[in-house]
């Protein structure tokens, strides 16, 4: 097994999680170093220095230019993933597991996939729930004709678009087998003076989002998100002989209903992981080339594509073909000109 010196960009409630799933990790030897956080000081950066042993630094780049790193988490608000993604790959990190929302506009995160295909540097996004058993035995068992032929994905949940509506469209995504999606039409709502929800603070939000995207495959994925929305993290995905449940909020965490089988509902039996510890291992299986993150760069800008296409179907009042030519956040610039509530 490999040793790998670790280090953090942003030390608060994730970077914590990061560290138990390096720490569990049972394909490398980890050796926390480094983290840097703005606030170095404050009681979350400290508690993960004091839990990990850690290092600690007010600017990432007085920490890459002192410590060796070999893997660099990056748990900072959205705006900063990129800079920090970018400075990382400068550096030479050979993995980097870079928090959701990938970025905040599509350049950003083709700046950063370029970069890290410069430098060498394995980029993975943290869409955790990929790693979901749930999620997992749902690809497969749609892969494998359980339900026959897919013909819609429904994904919804809480909050808006970047938060929670990043894991929604990407796990429709994942379940759809990362197939292409080729246009979306989307609708988003903003009453509220809102922004600074949660651990997105450096953020301006919808109240709710609608979106409806065309897959390559001819799948459509339906995807709702706010306050309005069926508050549940959860998916239903509805075949030709048979549904899928993810998540059922009355039941079991994964539920199928199969013709193919002649049979009623049933629960496959799942087995426990800890998704950032798998998600991690994974990071240190790609740096060893031994196989393509199952949430790379490539996949996170899909979703953040999507995202944003949603967002620019709802300023234009038009379907999006793909691939969506869109450089900035257009929520932002909805607000800007007037469109929607400052
Ligand atoms: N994968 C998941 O399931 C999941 C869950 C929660 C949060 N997240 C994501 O993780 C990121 C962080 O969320 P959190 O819950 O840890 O938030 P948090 O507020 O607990 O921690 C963020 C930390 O980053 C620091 N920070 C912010 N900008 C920085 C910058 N430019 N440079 C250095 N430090 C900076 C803050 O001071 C803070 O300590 C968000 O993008 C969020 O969407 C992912």
């Amino acid at each position: 097994m490999n040793t790998y010196r670790v280090g953090f960009i942003g030390c608060g409630g994730i970077a914590r999680a990061h560290a138990m799933g390096y720490r569990g990790a049972n394909n490398a030897n980890i050796e926390f170093v480094a983290g840097s956080d703005l606030n170095p000081d404050g009681e979350k950066a400290q508690r993960l220095a004091s839990e990990y042993g850690i290092t600690l630094y007010g600017s990432h780049q007085e920490m890459l230019e002192n410590e060796k790193l070999d893997l660099i988490s990056i748990c900072t608000w959205p705006k900063a993933h990129s800079e920090a993604t970018l400075a990382a790959a400068e550096y030479g990190a050979r993995g980097i597991m870079c928090e959701k929302p990938m970025a905040v506009n599509l350049e950003e995160a083709d700046q950063m996939i370029a970069a890290c295909e410069a430098s060498g540097s394995v980029l993975a996004i943290g869409h955790a729930h990929r790693f979901s058993p749930q999620a997992e035995m749902a690809r497969s068992l749609i892969q494998k004709g359980e339900i026959g032929t897919v013909s819609l994905i429904w994904g919804h949940c809480s909050l808006d678009l970047m938060n929670n509506g990043t894991h929604v469209v990407d796990l429709v995504n994942y379940l759809n087998g990362d197939v292409e999606a080729s246009w979306v039409m989307g609708q988003i709502d903003r009453q509220k003076n809102v922004s600074g929800r949660g651990n997105h603070p450096d953020m301006v939000v919808e109240d709710m989002a609608l979106g409806r995207v065309g897959y390559k495959n001819g799948v459509v994925g339906l995807i709702e998100l706010g306050e309005r929305a069926h508050q549940a993290y959860q998916f239903h995905v509805v075949g030709s002989d048979g549904i899928i449940d993810v998540n059922a909020t009355d039941g079991p965490a994964l539920k199928v209903l199969s013709a193919y089988r002649q049979r009623g509902w049933y629960a496959p039996e799942l087995q426990e992981v800890f998704s950032f510890q798998s998600e991690l291992e994974e990071l240190v299986e790609a740096v060893e080339g031994k196989k393509e993150h199952r949430s790379s760069a490539r996949r996170g800008r899909a979703a953040l594509e999507i995202i944003i296409g949603i967002f620019e179907s709802s300023a234009r009042r038009s379907v999006i073909e793909f691939p969506v030519d869109v450089q900035d956040f257009p929520l932002e610039r909805m607000i800007a000109e007037g469109m929607l509530s400052q």
